[in-house]
């Protein structure tokens, strides 16, 4: 993939510097966007989404897996129009609950490419994966078995001949380099089965009418940057016996900001992850499953902020009009990110650039190294694609952002901006 001319990979594609010294987005100039549609805003170019999708496809048919399928972990961006996008590409989808499998609906996935997961499914939830019968639901413990017996006993499955497909989630005790927080592969995981009691709940599910169990599942973990732990992963699942189906998960890291080392490549990672089947045992001939959802969206966002305030004390403080409302990932694990003037890329002023909301928690960035930031200045910070929207919030009743996708110069809402009446729409008086 060839990268947005001027800057880094942090960006999204085709990104630049215009001529009036300006950060464009999708061919958008981002302080025009500011101006028109107002800050904190998600600002997504929609050709850096459609060519990564495009990039992991091509890299498992590179790779010579032909029943290789890209299933987007939504949890990473749920909103619609990001989702339908993918449905466009003929990506599949991977959803964490009864209103991400909504979502996913919504935005035009069909069932059969729809891939349900969770360590706590509801009644309700697997009724609803039943009726409409989606590609796999995940399965997680021994309870979930009891229910989806019991929910299939009574007639819950949607009727379309054959029985409702599973996969037994397994934590192959892989631990990738990562944030313990969305470490999940090592054996004191609270997600899947372990090992030793996979193959009872792969015996059991084998029994049960109207389930049909096609093959395992594993995801050792977010943000990895090393190859290795997918290859172990791999090698750890094939143990398990022959399967027509498997699915390797998600995880591939992304780069935040300039100086972080680059992640492996879409197209290493993906040749790594089939060779590393192949070499086990996991035939050509099997279908072969991958969740990314960072790896899909990070970098294709950008979050546009106003500078509020500066002041010095200790340190100079840059407030912004958004923060832990619209991007949890620094106060949750630490995330680094780069932050620049959006129409003075290159800054030299050490700052902290803190949110708006009503504790000391609320930094973006500690070390911002910023172009003598003013109020009105719009900031913006890259690789806000995963996990922003996613995990955006009301604290203090700051309204959510809206998403904005650019394409060609041309910028269109996908998700309004939250109004304060949106705050009190679901009191009941
Ligand atoms: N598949 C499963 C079963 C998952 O649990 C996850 C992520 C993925 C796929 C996608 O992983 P990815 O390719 O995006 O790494 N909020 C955290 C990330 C939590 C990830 C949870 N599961 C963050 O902002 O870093």
């Amino acid at each position: 993939m060839v990268t947005g001319t001027d800057l880094s990979a942090v960006f999204p594609l085709g990104s630049r510097v215009n001529e009036r010294g300006r950060l464009e987005v999708g061919g958008c100039d981002t302080l025009e966007l500011a101006c028109e549609f107002g800050t904190p805003a998600y600002v997504v170019a929609e050709d850096d989404l459609h060519a990564r999708a495009r990039a992991f496809m091509q890299a498992g048919r590179d790779a010579g897996h032909d029943d290789f399928q890209v299933v987007f972990a939504s949890k990473a961006f749920p909103c619609t129009a990001v989702l339908s996008l993918f449905a466009d590409e003929g990506l599949w989808c991977d959803v964490a609950s009864g209103g991400e499998l909504y979502l996913a609906l919504q935005a035009g996935f069909r069932p059969e490419r729809i891939v349900v997961h969770g360590n706590a499914k509801s009644e309700a939830e697997l009724r609803m994966a039943l009726r409409h019968r989606v590609g796999a639901i995940v399965v997680d413990n021994f309870d979930e078995i009891d229910r989806l017996e019991r929910l299939v006993a009574e007639g819950e499955l949607a009727d379309r001949g054959e029985g409702q497909p599973l996969l037994v989630r397994v934590t192959p005790d892989v631990k990738g380099e990562t944030h313990e927080k969305i470490s999940t592969g090592q054996a004191n995981s609270k997600f899947g089965f372990g090992m030793g009691e996979a193959q009872e709940a792969i015996a059991r599910l084998r029994e049960v009418a109207g389930l049909t169990l096609s093959g395992v599942h594993a995801h050792i973990g977010s943000q990895l940057l090393g190859l290795e732990p997918f290859r172990r992963e791999a090698a750890e699942l094939a143990k398990l016996g022959e399967f027509a189906v498997w699915d390797l998960g998600g995880g591939l890291g992304v780069q935040y900001t300039e100086d972080q080392p680059a992640p492996p490549s879409i197209e290493e990672y993906v040749t790594a992850l089939i060779d590393a089947a192949h070499a086990n045992g996991i035939g050509a001939e099997t279908r072969l499953l991958i969740e990314p959802g960072r790896a899909l969206c990070a970098n294709a966002g950008v979050t546009l902020y106003t500078v509020e305030s500066v002041k010095q004390n200790v340190s100079r403080w840059v407030a912004v009009d958004g923060g832990m409302s619209d991007n949890m990932r620094p106060m949750l694990y630490g995330a680094t990110y780069e932050a620049h003037v959006a129409d003075r890329l290159e800054g030299t002023s050490e700052c902290v650039l803190a949110g708006k909301h009503c504790e000391s928690g609320d930094v973006i960035l500690r070390d911002a190294l910023l172009a003598d930031p003013k109020p009105g200045d719009v900031i913006v910070t890259p690789a806000t694609g995963a996990y922003g929207y996613a995990m955006g919030n009301n604290y203090n009743g700051v309204p959510r952002a809206p998403v904005i996708f650019c394409k060609d110069g041309d910028a269109r809402v996908v998700v309004r901006r939250e109004r304060y009446e949106d705050l009190t729409a679901r009191d009941v008086r």
